[in-house]
């Protein structure tokens, strides 16, 4: 039996908490009754899936390695022995790439100025950059390598571009903060993680490319039903045409803990867990999977890598400084895998902050690290706060300008927003209170919206249609109830773009 959905400890640090079949809290995804077993395990196919069909910050290439670095802003060309031996400047802050072996082409996502640059990656020039909606993140290939996918994360769009002219395809509407992308070796669908929603979406790749929503299972035996949430998917990767595994976050507001208590007092559990969802897909690839999820110790596990010659995967803990080693993932059983499993302290050998992967055809695994140093001293915090104030804001969507316009006369004068949410950054840095709040809160600003959900001190609204419905009623911010349902999508449209 292959990921069957019961407890079991993944690796020394780390333990399984896989969901059992009771009543737990959070919405459960449409898949079929946790008792149920999960399909028999797929004949693993002959060809492993190539590493293109992943968005990554790292590709192994016959040479050594080419890895985009989002701080410095280059593409570089790495030896066997990890010297750079080439750099093409790209942006920084540049989002993931695809690197297509045969043609040697690597596709980067330039996030700050919406485009996708193509470079040769043989003699590591730029020869092309093709426009994309605003802040391109992920990129993946087709199995075919025919089609470059690549997901936006300010426009919320996966779009499909011709690998050699660049040319549009199709796109179709994803969900908010889209990051990871990977798409089935099979070449019937797309799964993009999102750092917000606690879902995937599942993206079809024949048209009219219907998107699915598959939520992570939340249960867990120690949180009332409905609080609980998961956010924070950085990777997903599939294991052949069937499988694929992703990591997320799962937050337990610490108001709604069920306290237990178990031998030697009350038990702690920490408000924020890291998991794994292993996914097994019906036999066509589409439709709901069957899901098991995992805890473990791995912190903010965004970087996730398969070694097929190994039958091995990797996750990195960015967080954590840690790597999980799973083998024999798609042979063993669960029993196996438990036995198996292991876990390395990067931290050992300085802290690194592991964000990328690859395996080489040799089988040695190649890490990006992204953080260095051994922690902060008090003038190092306020240097950074200072950093982190002279950054530019996020992007914002794109919307028509014409009904900020009207959204922007709205806030100014109709809504009598400008009391509180005055100034640059849209607050008077004062603190309020409203009927049916408890305490006060301070004036957020309101810079960034569209990518900040949920809203208020305790994320009470999800949406800003849920925000802007509740005015007057929830908040008494202001009194909204004479606009009309255009109104407010105008000031809808001027919020997402501050
Ligand atoms: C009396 C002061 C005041 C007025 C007037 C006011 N706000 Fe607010 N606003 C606040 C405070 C305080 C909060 C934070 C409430 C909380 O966190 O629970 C807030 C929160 C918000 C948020 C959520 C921000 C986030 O990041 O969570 C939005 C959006 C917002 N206001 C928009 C508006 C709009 C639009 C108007 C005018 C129609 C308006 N506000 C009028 C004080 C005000």
């Amino acid at each position: 039996m292959w990921w069957d959905p019961r407890p079991l400890m993944l690796g020394a640090l780390c333990v399984m908490t896989l969901a059992p079949p009771v009543a737990g809290c959070g919405h459960r995804p449409a898949a079929p009754a946790a008792a149920a077993p999960p399909p028999p395990p797929a004949v693993p196919s002959a060809a492993p899936p190539p590493p293109t069909l992943t968005g990554t910050r790292i590709a192994a290439t016959a040479a050594g390695a080419l890895v985009i670095d989002a701080d410095s802003g280059a593409l570089f060309a790495i030896d066997r022995d990890g010297r750079a031996t080439a750099q093409v400047p790209i942006a920084r802050d540049a989002g993931l790439l695809a690197h297509d072996p045969v043609r040697g082409i690597v596709f980067v996502a330039d996030r700050g100025s919406d485009r996708l640059v193509v470079v040769d990656a043989r003699r590591m020039v730029a020869i092309d950059a093709w426009p994309t909606p605003a802040e391109p993140f992920g990129v993946a290939l087709t199995p075919d390598r025919a089609t470059v996918l690549v997901t936006t994360i300010a426009d919320r769009t996966l779009i499909a571009l011709d690998a050699r002219s660049g040319a549009e395809q199709w796109r179709a509407a994803l969900s908010r903060e889209p990051r990871g992308v990977a798409v089935s070796p099979g070449g019937t669908h797309v799964l993009v993680s999102s750092i917000a929603t606690g879902a995937l979406d599942d993206v079809a790749l024949a048209a009219p490319h219907p998107v699915t929503t598959i939520p992570f299972d939340l249960e867990c035996d120690r949180c009332e039903p409905g609080t609980v949430f998961a956010r924070g998917s950085g990777g997903v990767i599939f294991l052949d045409a069937h499988r694929a595994v992703a990591s997320f976050q799962r937050e337990v507001p610490e108001s709604s803990f069920v306290r237990t208590s178990g031998y030697g007092g009350a038990a702690f559990a920490p408000p924020v867990t890291h998991h794994l969802a292993f996914l097994s897909f019906p036999d066509h690839g589409l439709g709901a999977p069957i899901q098991a999820v995992a805890q473990v110790a791995q912190h903010q596990p965004r970087a996730l890598v398969w070694d097929p010659g190994g039958d091995a995967l990797y996750v990195a803990g960015l967080g954590s400084d840690s790597l999980l080693h799973l083998p024999g993932l798609t042979r063993a059983t669960t029993d196996g895998v438990e036995a198996s499993a292991s876990d390395a302290v990067l931290r050992a050998r300085g802290r690194c902050g592991p964000d990328g992967f690859a395996i080489t055809a040799d089988r040695d695994l190649l890490v990006v690290r992204r953080m260095h140093g051994t922690g902060l001293a008090r003038s190092q915090v306020e240097t950074l706060v200072a950093y982190l104030e002279a950054l530019p804001p996020p992007r914002t969507p794109t919307r028509d300008p014409a009904a900020v316009a009207r959204g922007r006369d709205i806030f100014d004068n109709a809504g009598g927003c400008t009391t509180c949410h005055e100034g640059t950054l849209y607050t008077d840095g004062a603190l309020h209170t409203f009927t049916g709040m408890p305490t006060a809160a301070d004036t957020p600003s309101l810079i960034g919206l569209a990518a900040s959900a949920p809203y208020f001190h305790d994320g009470s609204a999800e949406t800003l249609d849920d925000l802007l419905r509740g005015f007057g009623t929830a908040r008494d911010m202001a009194d909204l109830s004479s606009l009309t349902l255009a109104q407010r999508e105008d000031l809808k449209a001027f919020l997402e773009t501050r």
